[in-house]
């Protein structure tokens, strides 16, 4: 299997921690579908092909687990929660969890992820009538989080929510540290990023321990927990350790890369006027409130600019397996602890899948295409994203009840943020946007 040479990496070092996407472009432009980097022991591949992505994924998942550093690391943070879990015991919790994200679940809470995006304009926009330069990467932060804590914690984060964003945010630099590093230190070295990445535990910790300890008194007022995420959590005899890496878990999931993928949104729809023209046209010809649910039916084209938006910058830009027992990809034999890395960034952009890969063209999704082999912004097969409908929905949400208001266009001499790749990919240094109030949501 070709691929980099050692030198070729040990002179890309710096260019791999800076800017790992680019990278990644580079080594599949140069090397093809399948790449072998060069690394002692068992080998790491970058899996390119959509087939074999699939077969990592799906269709071959029980030979292949999340033994690796990227979920290491993030364990470190979450604790065994539902992402990073490669324990036997992760089906039970998501069973458990599940209910949370049903259909007559998300159609209850469809009204407090509205009320969390009015809140965070009133907050940030005010009465404001003129136009502004607003960062919208903040905007759609806060309103990540809020939505999470009210549809699945049933729990208003505003007075934490400065503190929560900011534990997450050193959470999620202190992870990708640690994924990055080629030389992992152990735990208890109290090295600089370990002894931050325990304080920000702490932090993480507390927070959690008072939302759980809330419900409890709430409970023994009126004796019930209720349906939501918590309340399941609560009834399930998980121990409080379990239940706060499955709360860490959801707010970090739930919130990064729902806030990354609006906030690319925003700007490809301020860089495209006629997609938005459309999109508020279609938003005015709907009757009623827009709900979580049956967004391809009810708002195709809002529905396709959120599917083509996470083609183009999808959150989740790479994910990895380890094989759990002999394997073949791409018609080679691998062995047991082959890595495998497979990238959603890549996939999204690849020539032989789409055509002008590089075009924001929501319409190719209005065919139904997403169901193509090569698209998997929530990943695939058993591991595939529990929050797959409910963010879907909330996207679309965010971005009638937003536009439905407000204008958005890209300021004078603009040019677009650089793509960071953190937890999620996020614009580096914010997403400055111009909104102008249009009328009333
Ligand atoms: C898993 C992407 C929103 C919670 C995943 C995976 C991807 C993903 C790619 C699979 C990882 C892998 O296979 O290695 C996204 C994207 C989102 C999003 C792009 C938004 C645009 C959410 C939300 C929540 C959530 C809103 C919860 C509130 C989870 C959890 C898992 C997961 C718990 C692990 C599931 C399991 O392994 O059983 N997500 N996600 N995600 N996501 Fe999401």
């Amino acid at each position: 299997v070709p691929g980099p040479t050692s030198l070729d990496m040990a002179r890309a070092f710096r260019s791999v921690r800076a800017d790992p996407l680019s990278f990644l472009v580079d080594v599949a432009d140069r090397f093809g579908d399948l790449v072998a980097f060069p690394v002692p022991g068992a080998p790491a591949l970058l899996v390119n092909d959509p087939a074999d992505a699939r077969h990592v994924l799906q269709t071959g998942a029980r030979s292949w687990g999340k033994q690796t550093v990227q979920y290491a690391a993030l364990a470190r943070v979450t604790g065994p929660g539902l992402l990073a879990s490669s324990e036997s015991s992760w089906i039970e919790h998501r069973r458990l969890a599940a209910p949370a994200f049903h259909h007559e679940r998300l159609q209850a809470v469809g009204q407090e992820v509205a009320a969390a995006v009015d809140d965070a304009v009133r907050e940030r926009l005010g009465s404001s009538s003129g136009t502004e330069v607003v960062d919208v990467a903040a905007l759609t932060h806060r309103i990540g989080l809020d939505a999470v804590g009210r549809a699945l914690f049933s729990t208003d984060l505003s007075g934490q929510a400065r503190q929560l964003l900011a534990a997450t945010a050193d959470a999620a630099e202190l992870v990708v540290r640690l994924g990055r590093s080629i030389l992992p230190t152990a735990a208890w070295v109290p090295s600089r990023t370990n002894v931050r990445l325990r304080a920000t535990r702490r932090r993480l910790d507390a927070i959690s321990a008072q939302i759980v300890a809330e419900r409890r008194a709430r409970r023994s007022m009126d004796g019930a927990h209720g349906d939501d995420l918590l309340g399941l959590l609560l009834d399930s005899g998980l121990d409080d350790v379990a239940i706060r890496d499955e709360l860490v878990t959801m707010v970090i999931a739930g919130h990064e890369t729902v806030a990354g993928a609006l906030a690319w949104t925003l700007m490809l729809l301020a860089e495209h006027q006629p997609a938005q023209d459309r999109l508020r046209a279609e938003l005015a010809a709907h009757r009623g409130p827009v709900s979580l649910l049956g967004h391809r039916e009810t708002l195709p084209w809002t529905r396709a600019v959120v599917d083509e938006s996470l083609r183009l910058f999808p959150p989740a830009w790479a994910l990895s397996r380890r094989a759990q027992a002999p394997d073949v990809i791409g018609g080679h034999e691998v062995p047991a602890g082959t890595l495998a890395i497979i990238s959603p960034w890549l996939l999204h952009r690849r020539a032989a899948t789409w055509s002008s890969p590089a075009s924001f063209r929501p319409e190719r999704f209005l065919d139904g295409a997403s169901v193509r082999a090569g698209y998997l912004p929530f990943g695939l097969g058993p591991r595939l994203c529990i929050g797959r409908e409910f963010a879907l929905g909330e996207m679309v949400l965010v971005l009638a009840r937003l536009l439905g208001e407000y204008r958005v266009e890209v300021p004078d001499r603009w040019t677009r943020p650089e793509p960071q790749a953190q937890v999620a990919v996020h614009p580096r240094g914010g997403m400055p946007l111009l909104l102008t109030r249009t009328g009333e949501a």
